[in-house]
């Protein structure tokens, strides 16, 4: 171990003093004390994976140190964590040297940064203040570093960014993504060799669900998006990317050669013509979140608008890296030995924090599972105020070996969902005590049971009054019987005034008592008593959703209540019935037949009916033939702008039952956008990309209403 234990407490309470004191005039002390802290934290973070402050912590004792650096030059060593571009280096794989040495970007915070890039750029170059400047403003992806090389058009070595200047090969995990083409005709540009440098990324949205996946199959999570992209590019398995569907954008050439070795320029001498090259041959370029920028102010006003909306972007990134578009500007300013001076990061405010976690509370969900939740002291993180965490199950607790008392390291990555990165062991005094999973429901304490196979301890007593709140909760909810303005609050109150004990009650309810509750009155009462009659005549597939069964979700309700004429006929259905409808696996099949085989669950349905909730299949429970073969069926389409002759929903209904599928953003996924009056950026990424059928209102209206 290159640091001691006691190394490693005396180096944290070093880097705790120093991210609170603020020391204007620094001596040679303080200088070496900065230095070793930043070659520690950066070891904890590249070699070892496991970092100890949050990357906001790290690039502020950084900024400190640069910033004694720029007042002493004469205080400068070659050795100083300045001069030298860090490492991820661990060993695993043979290094490669890369083409040209990679450097680090300079990070900035906020608008009174970016005006000194623009400034420095601008004395650089040459320029005055109004002169134009074209800067591209792009995503700093959060993924892992790939630097790839092409000989002769075709790719013949990926590494990873080690140290920059040599990284680790992993040419056969780059041949396994399909965003990388493995041939590409840059001799058309008369180039023979060529480097370009990119980032290996997954999906927010598929990063959820393979830690769903893996949740339910009992082994350990991914910590966030970017560790599951950096651990895939090092998996010897090659057949890993695409298990995690790693993919990989490409944001910069660093060198390109002709057969005698002289540098050729491939696209009119600027980055963003460089991009869009790029993208022409194939390669999987930014352009979402990417913008021209013609000044400092637009890229301020775009780092601003991305720092709002960075959750709504299916990839991770924790920042906007700003390049000057000309290339031969990029040449004139040069480098320093540790970044370009024609770039800069802009980071979106910190997502990690530290906290501490005071105890544990165990929440019982609608089929029973018990979920651990964290409460911890209440911590600010990228603009909320976090205090309670999931510890997902038992395993979670266990293979991260998280105690009560334990300070943590808290990230909220890609939405809204903040999770435990690890315990800081380094900080235990000893007081810590373990988490032991209770055995007994904390509703009802019946015993509590672990199924094989399965990560959860569940309650399985149908009566547990916990349970039951959840599955009322659940019923009444959009994903359930969609009850209009019933939520989760009118649910709990019900429920504490004695009137809500099985989600029968829902249909009985006193709507004279009701009105008469703080709060409401008689026209909210009523409101309330018209949506639940509503809800008594929705289709079985809803009905079904509604029940709170295992792993019965939305698609597979659907397929069975296309099915079944009543559902209590499912009382009778053997395991072959359920088996039988492709998508429903023999899990699912056991679920159904269980819940189908208690006495409670079928006096339960037959209560429903007598209250007048439909038990039979509908005409909308029959499969719709138009939208498995519809004129649109396996399309994706999105609507943009004013629609004149419909509402956006009635439109996105009417394409769904022609058989597409309607996604929310503009990507290489689209298949069609139909524009209404005022379409903006939309529009013009579609037709940037090139690939989607842009339609309007008139002809999407023509195509499916003609059937
Ligand atoms: S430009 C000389 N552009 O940030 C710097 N880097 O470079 C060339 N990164 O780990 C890099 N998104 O992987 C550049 N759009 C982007 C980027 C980007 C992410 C990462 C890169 C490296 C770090 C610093």
């Amino acid at each position: 171990m290159l640091y001691s234990k006691e190394d490693v407490i005396h180096l944290t309470a070093a880097t705790k003093s120093v991210l609170s004191e603020n020391i204007e005039n620094a001596d040679p002390i303080y200088l070496q004390t900065l230095k070793d802290l930043i070659v520690f934290h950066e070891y904890r973070y590249y070699v070892l994976d496991e970092p100890l402050i949050s990357d906001h912590e790290y690039d502020i004792i950084y900024k400190k140190l640069q910033a004694i650096e720029a007042k002493h030059p004469s205080w400068i060593t070659s050795d100083s964590p300045t001069q030298r571009v860090s490492s991820d280096l661990a060993g695993d794989f043979p290094s490669v040297p890369h083409l040209r040495p990679m450097l680090s970007l300079e990070n900035s915070y906020d608008d009174a940064d970016l005006l000194d890039f623009d400034k420095q750029v601008r004395k650089l170059v040459g320029l005055s203040p109004d002169d134009d400047i074209v800067y591209v403003a792009e995503p700093k992806f959060d993924g892992g570093t790939i630097v790839l090389m092409y000989e002769n058009d075709r790719l013949v070595r990926a590494a990873t960014r080690g140290n920059g200047s040599e990284g680790e090969e992993i040419t056969h995990n780059a041949k396994a993504m399909k965003a990388i083409p493995v041939k590409a005709a840059f001799s058309q540009s008369d180039v023979s060799r060529i480097e370009l440098r990119g980032e290996a990324i997954i999906r927010k949205s598929k990063f959820y669900e393979i830690n769903k996946a893996r949740e339910e199959a009992g082994l350990t999570l991914f910590a966030n998006p970017r560790n599951a992209a950096t651990g895939a590019l090092r998996v010897k398995d090659s057949s890993e990317i695409k298990a995690r569907a790693i993919e990989a954008f490409i944001y910069q050439v660093s060198v390109a050669q002709d057969a005698h070795d002289r540098e050729v320029d491939i696209a009119d001498g600027r980055h963003s013509k460089t991009l869009e090259k790029l993208g022409s041959l194939g390669f999987k370029v930014p352009r979402e979140v990417t913008k021209i920028c013609h000044g400092i102010e637009e890229v301020m006003g775009f780092c601003r608008e991305w720092s709002e909306r960075r959750d709504s972007y299916d990839y991770e990134i924790d920042g906007i890296v700003i390049k000057v578009d000309r290339l031969d500007w990029q040449e004139i300013c040069g480098t320093t030995s540790h970044h370009p001076r024609w770039a800069v990061a802009y980071k979106f405010k910190a997502k990690q924090a530290t906290s501490k976690l005071l105890q544990v509370e165990y929440q019982v969900g609608k089929t029973g599972a018990i979920t651990p939740v964290a409460k911890i002291q209440p911590v600010p993180l990228a603009g909320v105020t976090v205090s309670s965490i999931s510890l997902h199950n038992e395993d979670f607790i266990q293979s991260k070996d998280i105690r009560i008392g334990d300070t943590v390291l808290v990230e909220r990555a890609g939405d809204v969902i903040p999770y435990i990165v690890k315990s800081m062991e380094e900080l235990r005094t000893g007081e810590e005590q373990v988490i032991t999973f209770p055995t007994h429901c904390p509703s009802c304490e019946s015993l509590l049971q672990r199924p094989e196979g399965e990560a959860a301890w569940r309650c399985i007593n149908v009566t547990c009054p916990a349970q039951t709140i959840q599955r009322i909760i659940h019923h009444v909810s959009k994903d359930g019987m969609d009850i209009d303005g019933f939520g989760k609050s009118f649910v709990e109150k019900f429920a504490e005034l004695g009137w809500l004990n099985d989600i029968s009650d829902v249909y009985q309810l006193d709507y004279d008592a009701i009105s008469k509750l703080e709060g409401f009155g008689s026209k909210s009462a009523e409101n309330l008593r018209k949506a639940v009659d509503k809800a008594k005549g929705n289709p079985i597939s809803k009905l079904l959703q509604s029940l709170s069964i295992h792993h019965l979700g939305k698609r597979a309700s659907k397929l069975i209540a296309e099915k079944v004429d009543y559902i209590l006929d499912l009382q009778y259905w053997p395991a072959e019935k359920y088996t039988e409808i492709h998508e429903i696996g023999p899990v699912l099949a056991q679920n159904m037949i269980r819940y189908f085989s208690i006495p409670e669950n079928i006096a339960l349905i037959e209560r429903l009916e007598s209250a007048g909730v439909n038990m039979r299949q509908t005409e909308k429970d029959r499969p719709s033939e138009s939208a498995a073969d519809g004129v649109l069926a396996g399309k994706t389409i999105l609507f943009t702008g004013t629609l004149q002759q419909m509402g956006r929903n009635e439109a996105q209904k009417l394409a769904e039952s022609a058989g597409a599928k309607n996604i929310s953003a503009v990507s290489s996924n689209l298949n069609i956008l139909v524009v209404g009056e005022n379409a903006g950026s939309k529009l013009k990424k579609a037709q940037a990309l090139g690939t989607v059928e842009v339609w309007t209102e008139e002809e999407f209206l023509v195509k499916v209403v003609k059937e």
